[in-house]
């Protein structure tokens, strides 16, 4: 089997005097979308900033596309080619859709090819191009997130519950938008709390509890496992959403 892109190994994440994650360990695989569910304070997000060096591993590893990285600065694991949508949207609301997006990409102007995608993946940014972000309602703020997070490519992408709050009409827009995603090849870690978008999207699941990964194995297979559904179901989702 080729390598994973990404890799983690017996991590461990102190805040301060508190231990967090207690020796995490699961492989992304290229290409796919790997769900990443457990229920509040499991450390999904303390997983995100960890991978990203935003948190800095007390102990294990974390190799991406073969390289060690546990110890490369924020800015590396960036120019990497990891990009990271934190669970409060990293956008400016002062500036238009369109500043916050030339911004995003670094390394020059958004190629008009991709800007096209982009902004099919999220027709609603296309309407308020000029408009301040601050205009935009919670579900587009996220998706301009989202496209500030692909304005270049990347190898990978971490989004942390980009449905969180968001009315029903607004997360099937997402899950088109991460179904498009999937079909551009893109690899993706996606922290979910919702079943029904985390059901319709995930090639893999990755359950948390209590700062440890108790379940790793492909989506369809928790989908048709009932049993397993039910034990880890009250661990990781909100099944009546
Ligand atoms: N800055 C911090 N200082 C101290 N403890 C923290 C800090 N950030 C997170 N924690 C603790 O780490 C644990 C994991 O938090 P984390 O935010 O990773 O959980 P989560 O799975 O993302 O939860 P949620 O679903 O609510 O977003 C929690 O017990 C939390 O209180
Ligand atoms: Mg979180």
């Amino acid at each position: 089997m080729a390598e994973p892109l990404l890799q983690l190994s017996g991590v461990h994440t102190h805040i301060g005097p508190y231990h967090i994650l207690h020796g995490v360990d699961f492989a992304i695989p290229a290409g796919q979308l790997t769900m990443l569910l457990g229920r509040n304070g499991a450390g999904k997000t303390t997983t995100l900033r960890t991978i990203m060096g935003l948190w800095q591993a007390s102990s294990g590893a974390i190799r991406f596309d073969g390289q060690d990285i546990t110890k490369n600065s924020t800015p590396n694991i960036a120019r990497a080619g990891i990009g990271y949508v934190p669970e409060s949207m990293a956008i400016f609301t002062d500036l238009t859709v369109r500043e916050n997006i030339v911004l995003a990409a670094r390394s020059g102007p958004v190629d008009s090819a991709r800007l096209d995608w982009m902004l099919g993946l999220f027709p609603a940014l296309k309407r308020f191009w000029n408009l301040p972000a601050g205009n935009l309602s919670g579900g587009q703020k996220q998706m301009l997130a989202i496209a500030r997070a692909i304005a270049e490519p990347r190898r990978l992408l971490l989004i942390d519950e980009p449905t969180k709050g968001l009315a029903p009409v607004m997360v099937r827009s997402m899950i088109e938008a991460f179904k498009a995603l999937k079909a551009a090849g893109e690899t993706i870690l996606l922290v979910e709390q919702n079943f029904y978008a985390a059901s319709a999207l995930g090639d893999n699941v990755i359950v948390m509890d209590d700062g440890r990964i108790v379940h790793s194995g492909a989506m369809r297979e928790m989908v048709e496992d009932k049993n397993l559904q039910q034990r880890l179901l009250g661990l990781s989702l909100d099944a009546h959403q």
